[in-house]
């Protein structure tokens, strides 16, 4: 019987999962206002309430040292965060000592050209970036006033710094499909794998849902209209799932939260710029650890809140896609990322 208090060092859940990734939020600010993200006039969080770099790298430190061996940070856009690049600096000290086996983002790519290179002395390999078009005005719609240019600039960037790179892009109806086998071309042309996201019912953007959106399972079967598919059976520990494409020797993955279950093998945790820490994307629910960090010198209150609420991970998600997003969660994408 695994209990909530016992002093072993890996983070387990009730039924057994491990979380050993963090997906650490650093800032719930965006340079850009993608449409199924925000709306254009978001109000973000007051910064006394974000958590400093220091104290998110302490967190980090409980966790690294609970068996997390991998982080990814994510936004907002964890590049607009002033002085994000200390934050790395301090983690990539553990992938030297190898208490951590990889340390990541997700990056819009906006200022990816000015970070790539100290990024790879970070020890970051890898960088996940989203981009749903190729077409400068389609891009500048989506994000509202992004510049394309500035990300396949970051790309560019990134693969010079010696970064694989993959793409994210968000499925939704109409023009996304239309162009898809053109995004397909341009990744798989320049050696990034292109994941596929269904769009997630969360909080923060006005564009209506049912409308927009797009089912993987749908868009699977399109594509083998075209392609040949051949499935993978490596899995991240994540929700995508993985095909290669014959034509092109690159890979596709498809994330689809919405209508498929992997929730039971689901590794992940993820911590707000505030400090609340999530052990399931799809429940409200977060846990405050910002006032334990700051009442005390020591980690062993923040250690054992930590331990409890990953011991109460729920065991999967509670996503419906109804009319306006009746049964979305509320909060938006921009306070916890992807
Ligand atoms: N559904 C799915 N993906 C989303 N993203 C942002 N909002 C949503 C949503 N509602 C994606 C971004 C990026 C990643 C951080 O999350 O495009 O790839
Ligand atoms: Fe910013 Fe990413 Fe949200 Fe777009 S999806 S507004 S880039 S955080």
């Amino acid at each position: 019987m695994v209990d909530a208090n016992h002093s072993c060092a890996a983070l387990k859940d009730q039924f057994g999962r491990t979380a050993n990734y963090l997906r650490l939020s650093v800032t719930d600010r965006c340079d850009l206002r993608c449409t199924y993200c925000m709306t254009e006039n978001m109000t973000f969080l007051p910064r006394k309430d974000v958590l400093s770099l220091e104290e998110l790298y302490r967190l980090s430190t409980v966790f690294i040292n609970h068996g997390v061996r991998k982080i990814r940070l994510t936004g907002g856009e964890p590049l607009v965060r002033k002085n994000v690049m200390s934050l790395f600096e301090n983690l990539s000290r553990h992938m030297v000592s190898g208490e951590l086996d990889e340390l990541t983002l997700t990056t819009n790519g906006s200022l990816l050209s000015r970070y790539a290179g100290g990024l790879a002395d970070c020890g970051v390999e890898r960088v996940n970036v989203s981009l749903d078009t190729l077409d400068a005005e389609r891009y500048r719609t989506i994000t509202r006033w992004g510049k394309i240019d500035r990300v396949f600039a970051g790309l560019d960037a990134a693969q010079d710094a010696g970064l694989k790179v993959k793409l994210n892009a968000v499925a939704q109806k109409g023009q996304f499909e239309r162009e898809l086998d053109d995004l397909i071309r341009f990744a798989h042309g320049r050696n990034m794998d292109l994941t596929l996201i269904e769009e997630m019912p969360l909080g923060g953007s006005a564009s209506c849902r049912s409308a927009s959106f797009l089912s993987l399972g749908e868009l699977r079967q399109r594509l083998e209209a075209q392609w040949t598919l051949e499935p993978l059976s490596e899995t991240t520990g994540g929700p995508a799932k993985y095909v290669r494409l014959q034509e092109t020797g690159g890979k596709i993955g498809f994330i689809t939260p919405m209508s498929c279950d992997f929730c039971s093998d689901c590794n992940r945790i993820r911590l707000s710029c505030t400090g609340q820490l999530y052990t399931c994307m799809g429940q409200e629910g977060g846990l405050s650890l910002k006032d334990a960090l700051r009442q005390s010198d020591g980690n062993e209150t923040v250690a054992q809140l930590i331990r409890n609420k990953v011991f109460e991970k729920p065991r999967g998600h509670e996503f419906h896609i109804g009319e306006h997003d009746v049964n979305g969660i509320t909060r938006a994408m921009s306070t916890l990322g992807g």
